[in-house]
């Protein structure tokens, strides 16, 4: 049997209290209901930080790693409105995304600062999801390896033993919440790319899981899935609904 696959939802800044509960509600249920699915898969789901205390008290799951969608690159001090690893880490959050394209675009964080994050995390006991991700723009110039190389890279300041702890999202940004999925072996390519990148740097870091994101679902689950270098799925739009989600948790069971 192959490794097992990732399946991490990232909510964004969506859902609400109430839908959560029913979110949270329907999940434990289908746990209870089909354990092998859920044990087959490792699954996360990174929320937005005030939600974390209530789904890690409202359901206890044996399956699901909670998680959020960011984190300060300072451990603690004065930084108005940030929230440390540490933090999220003492309410149960055991995986962080960081470098997502939205924070990259909306909030100028560089190369340098994703991996300082990551840094912070893997010192708290938290497995950052690096995200990185060409623009079209990138595509279209023919420059995607020259940028997602160009992201990893300061990730090879932090120690192998820690680095080989991360996971990689690899996320075009122009299919991001478009509805425009990667294909199979655009993604497969990149992710090459980015094994024999970490391979390179040192051959403990090859089984670094690398998930693809940017309009994944349950139609596209399988095929992007089967690619030799594809370990799972970062999933954003089709994280919100719990059947939605579970539909595509069942189609990665292959
Ligand atoms: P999407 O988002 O699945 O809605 O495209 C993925 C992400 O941004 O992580």
């Amino acid at each position: 049997m192959g490794k097992k696959k990732w399946i991490v939802g990232n909510w964004k800044m969506n859902n609400n209290l109430s839908r959560s509960a029913v979110f949270f509600d329907y999940i434990h249920h289908m746990e209870t209901k089909e354990p092998d699915i859920f044990s087959s898969l490792n699954i996360g789901l990174c929320l937005p930080n005030v939600f974390l205390p209530f789904a890690s008290s409202h359901i206890a799951s044996r399956f699901v790693q909670f998680g959020v969608q960011d984190i300060s690159a300072h451990i603690s001090g004065a930084f108005t409105g940030e929230v440390s690893a540490a933090m999220v880490a003492e309410f149960g959050a055991k995986i962080t995304l960081v470098g997502h394209s939205e924070r990259r675009q909306y909030h100028a964080e560089s190369n340098e600062l994703v991996a300082y994050k990551a840094q912070k995390a893997l010192d708290c006991r938290l497995t950052p999801l690096v995200c990185v991700g060409e623009t079209l723009e990138d595509r279209q110039n023919g420059i995607t390896d020259e940028v997602i190389i160009r992201q990893i890279k300061p990730l090879f300041d932090i120690s192998i033993t820690q680095l080989s702890q991360i996971i990689i999202a690899y996320e075009p940004v122009w299919a991001i919440g478009t509805g425009i999925s990667a294909s199979a072996e655009e993604a497969q390519t990149v992710h090459y790319t980015i094994r024999k990148l970490l391979e390179e740097h040192n051959l403990l870091l090859r089984e670094i899981p690398l998930l693809y994101g940017g309009s994944m679902n349950a139609r596209n689950a399988v095929s992007l899935l089967s690619q030799a270098d594809i370990d799972g799925g970062l999933i954003g739009g089709a994280s919100l609904d719990p059947e939605t989600f579970f539909d595509v948790i069942r189609q990665a069971k292959i």
